[in-house]
């Protein structure tokens, strides 16, 4: 994309009632915005002077461009402000987390009981000869243990990896090798609508000749217990027996990192975005206090896994340090009927609500009347994250779950950012189909390929012009990947989403400028679903693109070029999906694969997805002076 573009934009806003702004932590958005941007030191300054530090630091921001360091030489550990500042603060026998299970399992674990299960098993992690630095894979259904695991590792200084538990055994390996991890925490098995979904196979067939995997952590969720065969397998409760009670905090450095996730990207296999403790820690914790708006009796519930971003930031770490009250849930939204989730609001009095427009969209389509069966009179706060929460989808999700009196937060962020960047803060005029303004302490904006903003009413790159307390780091193994962010559009930050402004500054996203696809809001690469295709015996070559699909955003459709001697066959495409649902999972597998004899290429060979996205939705392809022939 080099050519501005207009956009129309609809000016309908909707504005909360004024309480909803005057008993808000922010207060005023563009008061606080504006003080933010004027002394952005002494705004995350002051953010960071609410948590708890075993030393203080130096500067607040060291920043040598594309490098940044934040409360430099600072020492902390996020566990302690995430578990001992409560418990020994009035918060011992609050609530943290409620989970609830596929099959309606409940467990309710208070901010003590969080505490000593997360020393125990950190003591346990560290008989298994895991230490400060030393990366722990974490490939876990949606369970307590999750987070116990995630928390443990941050209390002895370990560099957790979550991998999302619906990935599939290539997915897990790549990033388990990447990472070198040391142990590979996991489960018997996850449950999705009453099926048992085999974990523990998946780890199998993924650390076959690894050679840094050292031992396999497995929780024993299923009845009768499975066997633990090979001396690499020990029991996740069994490591908690016989360690000592108490754990001490490793004392880490702000710049320490914290964690890898890795999330796709435009080419080759995933990206490890590293976060730094201490500048992660502050960003988390402030956009879930000033953003979210928590407050001490909020029950906030996230619906993502723990194994994105989404629930890094907005389940674990920003909500813990903030000493809330969490629910998770490992249902689906429509199992064992399309209520299950508004049931859970009303049962638990949720508060706070987060999920994603393609959840969003669902509902709409199973009807109004489902929701309409609960009270949701407890709803104070709506989220969503993603992808574009499209108007229709804002009004639905307004008028039926919010009942015309929640506000909500269109949020805009990605691994990298690790916290949100746009949104509209609670209490503003909300513009349904925009994320909203930059978040106090971001200097965002929509500019050309030079760098140069472009007026109200024209796309352009959406780019962040300063560093923030929780950027990633690097990504790991590849730090000229890391660099690249920094260094294709005038030194900006770029995110690779294209964005257009209106006149009021508040911000549209309309989808990424390059190849990685949004499928119900998760982050998919075309060349990782590519190279899964590829490595089946009958495909030649490979293209992928998103298509706009009403639900999920994209929706995956493969090109393919067989082998000579294979000739198309519905069964060759169920083969293929099969293979790719095997390597990548099931959020990869193409919704529609077609056989083809040739590929529209530039002259070096690089197969020009954006061409075939224009064929495919009858559009004009644009500069096709690249194009061989
Ligand atoms: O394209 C944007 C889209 O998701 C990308 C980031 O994906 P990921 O790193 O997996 O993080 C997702 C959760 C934070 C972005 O580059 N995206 C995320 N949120 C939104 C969005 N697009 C539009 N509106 C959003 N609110």
């Amino acid at each position: 994309m080099s050519d501005n573009f207009d956009v129309k934009l609809d000016t309908k806003s909707y504005l909360p009632d004024p309480s909803v702004k005057e008993d808000s932590w922010m207060g005023d958005y563009e008061k606080a915005y504006d003080e933010s941007v004027k002394d952005p030191e002494a705004h995350w300054e002051k953010v960071a002077e609410e948590l708890e530090w075993f030393e203080k630091w130096d500067r607040v921001r060291e920043w040598e461009h594309p490098y940044a360091k934040w409360f430099v030489n600072a020492k902390m550990n996020i566990t302690c402000n995430c578990l001992d500042r409560h418990v020994f603060n009035g918060r011992k026998n609050k609530v943290a987390l409620i989970w609830v299970g596929d099959d309606g399992e409940e467990q309710v674990i208070t901010y003590r009981q969080l505490y000593r299960e997360v020393m125990r098993f950190a003591n346990g992690l560290k008989s298994l000869g895991v230490g400060r630095g030393d990366r722990v894979c974490i490939y876990m259904p949606l369970v307590p243990e999750q987070i116990i695991a995630m928390l443990a590792c941050a209390r002895i200084g370990a560099v957790h990896s979550v991998v999302f538990g619906g990935f599939g055994s290539n997915a897990l390996r790549s990033r388990i090798k990447d990472a070198q991890a040391k142990i590979v925490v996991t489960a018997d098995a996850s449950l999705r609508r009453g099926k048992r979904l085999d974990l523990k196979s998946i780890v199998d067939e993924a650390v076959v000749g690894s050679s840094s995997v050292e031992k396999i952590v497995v929780l024993r969720r299923m009845k009768p217990q499975m066997e633990l065969f090979s001396e690499i397998e020990v029991d996740f409760y069994e490591i908690m027996e016989g360690v000592e009670k108490e754990c001490e905090p490793e004392v880490m450095d702000a710049e320490d990192p914290l964690f890898i996730l890795y999330t796709s990207g435009t080419t080759g296999p995933a990206k490890g975005i590293v976060h730094a403790c201490g500048g992660y820690m502050v960003g988390t914790y402030y956009t879930t206090k000033n953003m979210f708006d928590l407050k001490e009796g909020d029950v906030m519930w996230c619906t993502a896994d723990p194994g994105w971003i989404t629930g890094h930031s907005y389940i674990v770490y920003g909500p813990l340090a903030m000493g809330a009250t969490i629910l998770i849930s490992e249902t689906t939204p429509d199992y064992p009927d399309p209520g299950v989730w508004w049931d859970m609001i009303e049962e638990f009095d949720v508060t706070v609500f987060y999920t994603a427009p393609t959840a969003i969209r669902m509902f709409m389509k199973l009807g109004e009347e489902w929701p309409n069966k609960y009270n949701l009179g407890s709803l104070r706060v709506l989220g969503s994250v993603g992808e574009p929460l499209n108007p229709e989808a804002f009004e639905w999700y307004y008028r039926v779950i919010g009942k015309e009196k929640c506000p909500i937060l269109d949020t805009w962020w990605q691994t990298e950012t690790g916290m949100h960047m746009l949104t509209t803060a609670v209490g503003e005029p909300m513009k349904p189909g925009f994320a909203g303004r930059p978040v106090p302490g971001i200097v965002a904006d929509v500019v050309d390929e030079n760098g140069e903003p472009v007026p109200p009413g024209t796309g352009g790159f959406l780019v962040i012009k300063e560093p923030w307390p929780s950027m990633m780091r690097t990504v790991y193994n590849n730090d000229e990947r890391y660099r690249q962010y920094w260094n294709s559009i005038n030194n900006y930050y770029a995110a690779g989403d294209l964005a257009v402004k209106d006149e009021d500054g508040y911000i549209m996203i309309l989808g990424r400028s390059d190849d990685v696809l949004i499928v119900a809001g998760h982050n998919i690469g075309s060349a990782e679903v590519e190279s899964a295709l590829v490595s089946h015996e009958v495909v030649a070559e490979a293209a992928v693109i998103g298509k706009p699909d009403p639900l999920k955003g994209d929706s995956i459709k493969a090109f393919i070029i067989l082998r000579m001697g294979y000739e198309p066959a519905e069964k060759l495409k169920l083969d293929l999906l099969y293979h790719v649902r095997m390597n990548l999972g099931p959020i990869a597998m193409p919704s529609e694969i077609e056989f083809v004899d040739s590929l529209p290429k530039t002259r070096s060979g690089k197969i020009m997805r954006r061409v075939l996205k224009a064929q495919e939705l009858g559009m004009d392809p644009g500069d096709v002076s690249t194009l061989e022939e």
